[in-house]
Order: C-alpha cells, then structure tokens, then sequence
C-alpha cells in the first residue's frame, strides 16, 4: 500500500506534470507500441505513429486519467470505477500489458522531470501507478 510519504512524493511530482499530460502520455504510448509492439493488437486501424493525432487524443486521456487518480489517492477504486469496468468488460486487456505501459510512463517522466526523478520518488511513483493497475484489473475473472 501507498504510505503517507509516497503520497506526498507522488503529488510533487504529479504537480510538474499537470498541463503536460497529451505530450507525456503520447511519449508514453509511442514507446509503448515501438518497443512492445504487442500491446498494438488493442488498437486496431488506430494511426501509432509518433505524433499521430490519435497518439495525443488518447495519451492526454490515459495520463488525464492518472492526474485525477493523484487527485483522488485516497480513494483510487472510486476515482478509477468507470476505467476498471472499462478495461475489464469492454476492452478485456491483458493485465501484463499494464505492467508494460507502466514502465514506459516511468521512463517518461525520469526524462521529462529529471530533477524530481530521486531515487525516492522512482520508487513512489513506481508503487503508485502498481496500485493503479492493481485497482483496473481488480474486476478480471
Ligand atoms: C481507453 C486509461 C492502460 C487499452 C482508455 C481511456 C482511458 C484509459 C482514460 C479512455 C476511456 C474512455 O474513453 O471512456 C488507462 C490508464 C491505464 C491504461 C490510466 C494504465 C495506466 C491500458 C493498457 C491498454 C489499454 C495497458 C492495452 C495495451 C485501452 C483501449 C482503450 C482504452 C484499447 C480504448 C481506446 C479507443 O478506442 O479510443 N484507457 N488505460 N489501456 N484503453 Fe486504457
């Protein structure tokens, strides 16, 4: 579980990604589907290109939907209940590939924010976006 302490280092750094999310979430995907290309099986006919417009259109909405789970940290299933059903029901996506897009967003914001990327702060950011996968694949049977 997320203790007091990684709250507060994820929220610091969450606060220099507000306003940035469309470019570090389509950074984050681009990666994602260059480098595990399977994760592209969900997206068919969608244009993956770096810079397409989907890219930005859907990284905005992904890394959006972390800003609000930083806003609502104590309270994650609740913040997320809509994208839990989502990916489970709708969209049945793997569980693994959250563990993929996760490791991309980190190596996003170690490139984006170096200066904040500490040790300390790697590790709450790492714990935090693992509750949030752990939260959207709760519902799998
Ligand atoms: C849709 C967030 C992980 C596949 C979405 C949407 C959000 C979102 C906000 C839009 C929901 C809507 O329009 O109602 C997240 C977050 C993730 C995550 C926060 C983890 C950090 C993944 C992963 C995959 C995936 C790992 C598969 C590789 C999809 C697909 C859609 C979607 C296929 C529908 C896209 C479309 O047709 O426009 N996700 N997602 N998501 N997500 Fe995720």
């Amino acid at each position: 579980p997320l203790s007091a302490g990684d709250k507060t280092n994820v929220k610091a750094v969450w606060d220099h990604v507000k306003g940035h999310e469309e470019a570090f979430g389509a950074d984050a995907l681009h990666r994602c589907f260059k480098i595990d290309c399977q994760t592209q099986t969900y997206f068919p006919g969608k244009d993956l290109n770096e810079g397409s417009a989907f890219l930005h259109s859907h990284g905005k909405k992904v890394m959006s939907a972390l800003t609000n789970a930083v806003a609502h940290i104590d309270d994650l299933e609740a913040a997320l209940s809509k994208l839990i059903d989502k990916h489970a029901h709708d969209l049945m996506v793997d569980p693994a590939n959250f563990v993929l897009l996760n490791h991309h967003i980190l190596a996003v914001l170690a490139m984006h924010l170096p200066q904040l990327f500490t040790p300390a702060n790697h590790r709450s950011l790492d714990k935090f976006l693992h509750t949030v996968m752990r939260c959207l694949i709760s519902k799998y049977r």
